[in-house]
């Protein structure tokens, strides 16, 4: 959602900029942005639509300048369109900005500054922050880092920021406050984006600006932090794990396919150096601190949105099952406002691919201010959640570029899994020659998710048949309740097909009213736990004459005599079959949407990140 980068040194700006565009195209946007500085010109060039429609516009047109500033829009404030996409130039035009984040008390600055004279072009948020920065310079008579100190001390909201100058050509200034804004230092010039992605090809080098913290990066000087209260703050340099082949498609033709097709090797990932499945040990070194508090805690409380939210649903039955201790799994967004009973001993899990979901932040703050332990799972580096927790965990699945999570979902059941198990162990929940099993089982995963993606071919012919349907029904019950779930959610999110996902008990009090001919009711019916009852309820569907694809074990006899297709996935303990199961699930909502033209790495409306309440 939102996306900024922004350069100043030697090079031309352009191509970094744009090609930082590029990279950031992944967070979901509706229109793009570029200003750009040259012999003391602003030059501010923005369109509704794609990175690539912005290219265009700039055909012919003067793009020099080693200063420069650019945004991808995902529209809050205002429809998408030309004049509200950023950056957004002061009433004079002498500075431009480019904001992420919601400005909430836009209203009132704005009428202040209308009172005053002042004439706004466009109706967001953003431009009201800009022309206070102008007025307070030429009001105050002060520079402008020291403007966007002050204006930034009269703002409700939350922003990462980056303003230029006309003015002045060595000068960038930078705020954050709830959105991620991270400072690249190259040799002789900086980089500034929301994420590191538009960085990673030109340094390691990296400063990520805290919340109320201000930068002023002025060309061939080092870099300057303070806080929006005037207090100086050294810059702490950190090292970018980041590789640049892990944001480019190597040869898929989506980067949601490659991330599905990355799932042997990111659960290994998540699992390596925590797991040691011949020494019998587990630790996640992250929470190693944490673990007599939760062993010992009243309540376990996940909160997490979407996909990760499906992901905490699995920590829920695999921490209960194993280490016994209570757990509520909570959609972020509801548990911030319904006023919810937290105590001091509760230990709330925050689960985030990204770490910069504004509810699950909230959700934190939350819990923090009743006294509760926070710990994170985050798959990004540094992330906001990954800050604002007492300690926490890394899934390590790599970056993920498709909108559509898949391999941060599987990182998060695996840490989700190597947490359960630890906690087991040491509260002495779970026997000993048990523990070996699952353990064994659970190093085994990357090789038969390996194995599960050989189904892709069957698969692609099950897309085929049901592309052009207009409803799906997922059902599965115990630990793959929230595998299905997860798969209609998949389906909706990028194929834009109506689809729901039930605990399969519980079709026959409604969805069952649904079934016929034309719905197809997917199955998670591997050969464990509750098989015989889904067999119940998938005869249910049969019944009634619904189309019945069903995800099965290897080898499977009874489910395929009903079944109109089957997906064989190989045989693991029942607690590991999530993992495994989501396979197909996810290459079935890809092949669907891929067969009808959609947007697979960013569907319409959604963003990756989601900054915004
Ligand atoms: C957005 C994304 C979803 C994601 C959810 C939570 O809605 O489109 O794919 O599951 O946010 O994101 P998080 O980064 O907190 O896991």
């Amino acid at each position: 959602m939102c996306g900024i980068v922004a350069y100043i040194g030697p090079k031309d700006a352009y191509p970094i900029l744009i090609n930082g565009l590029y990279r950031l195209e992944y967070r979901g946007y509706d229109s793009a942005g570029i200003a750009l500085l040259h012999d003391k010109k602003l030059s501010v060039y923005k369109t509704k639509g794609k990175v690539s429609e912005l290219e265009e516009h700039l055909q012919g047109k003067n793009i020099s300048g080693n200063i420069g500033i650019a945004h991808t829009r995902w529209a809050t404030h205002g429809e998408p369109n030309d004049i509200n996409a950023h950056p957004h130039s002061s009433e004079s035009e002498d500075l431009a900005i480019i904001h992420n984040g919601i400005i909430e008390n836009y209203l009132t600055l704005k009428e202040e500054l209308m009172s005053r004279g002042h004439k706004f072009r466009s109706f967001t948020d953003t431009e009201v922050l800009i022309n206070l920065i102008e007025d307070i310079q030429n009001n105050e008579k002060v520079d402008l880092p020291e403007a966007v100190r002050i204006a930034l001390n009269q703002v409700i909201g939350a922003y990462a920021i980056v303003v230029i100058s006309k003015h002045d050509p060595d000068i960038l200034i930078a705020a954050r406050k709830g959105s991620p804004l991270v400072i690249g230092l190259g040799k002789d010039d900086f980089y500034i984006a929301s994420d590191a992605t538009p960085i990673v090809e030109f340094t390691k080098n990296v400063v990520y600006l805290d919340d109320q913290e201000l930068a002023i990066i002025r060309r061939n000087k080092d870099l300057k932090i303070k806080t929006i209260k005037n207090k100086d703050k050294t810059p702490y340099i950190q090292k970018l794990e980041m590789s640049l082949n892990a944001l480019e498609k190597g040869g898929f033709e989506h980067f949601m396919l490659k991330e599905i097709y990355e799932q042997p090797r990111s659960i290994h990932d998540s699992f390596r150096g925590r797991l040691n499945a011949s020494k019998g040990d587990v630790r996640v070194g992250g929470i190693i601190d944490y673990e007599t508090k939760l062993i010992n805690a009243k309540r376990i409380i996940i909160v997490a949105c979407g996909t990760s939210w499906h992901a905490g649903l699995v920590g829920e039955y695999l921490i209960e099952d194993l280490a016994r201790i209570p757990v509520e799994v909570e959609y972020a967004s509801e548990f911030r406002y319904r006023n919810p009973v937290i105590y001091e001993d509760d230990v709330v899990i925050a689960i985030s691919q990204s770490g910069e979901t504004a509810d699950t932040l909230a959700a934190i703050e939350l819990a923090r201010s009743k006294g509760a332990t926070i710990l994170g799972i985050c798959n990004v580096v540094g992330s906001s959640i990954a800050r604002a927790t007492d300690a926490g965990t890394y899934t390590h699945a790599g970056p993920e570029i498709g909108v559509a999570s898949t391999k941060a979902f599987t990182a998060q059941v695996t840490v989700l899994t190597l947490i359960a198990l630890r906690l087991a162990k040491i509260k002495g929940t779970i026997s000993t020659s048990r523990f070996f099993q699952i353990i064994h089982e659970l190093e085994m995963i990357p090789d038969l998710i390996e194995k599960t993606l050989k189904v892709d071919p069957v698969v692609k012919e099950i897309a085929g048949k049901y592309k052009d349907v207009r409803n799906f029904l997922y059902l599965g019950r115990g630990y793959n309740f929230p595998v299905a779930l997860e798969g209609a959610l998949k389906l909706k999110e990028i194929s834009y097909i109506h689809a729901e996902g039930y605990p399969a008990a519980e079709m026959k009090h409604g969805p069952i009213a649904l079934i016929d001919e034309e719905m197809p009711v997917v199955f998670i019916a591997p050969n464990k736990g509750m098989y015989e009852k889904v067999i119940s309820n998938i005869q249910e569907v049969k019944a009634r004459k619904g189309k019945v694809i069903a995800v099965v074990t290897e080898g499977d006899t009874s489910v395929k005599k009903l079944a109109d297709y089957c997906i064989e996935i190989p045989e693991t303990e029942e607690l590991l079959v999530p993992l495994v199961a989501t396979i197909p699930l996810q290459l079935l909502s890809y092949h669907i949407a891929v067969m009808r033209n959609c947007n697979v790495d960013q569907p319409r409306n959604l963003a990756k990140s989601v900054t915004v309440e």
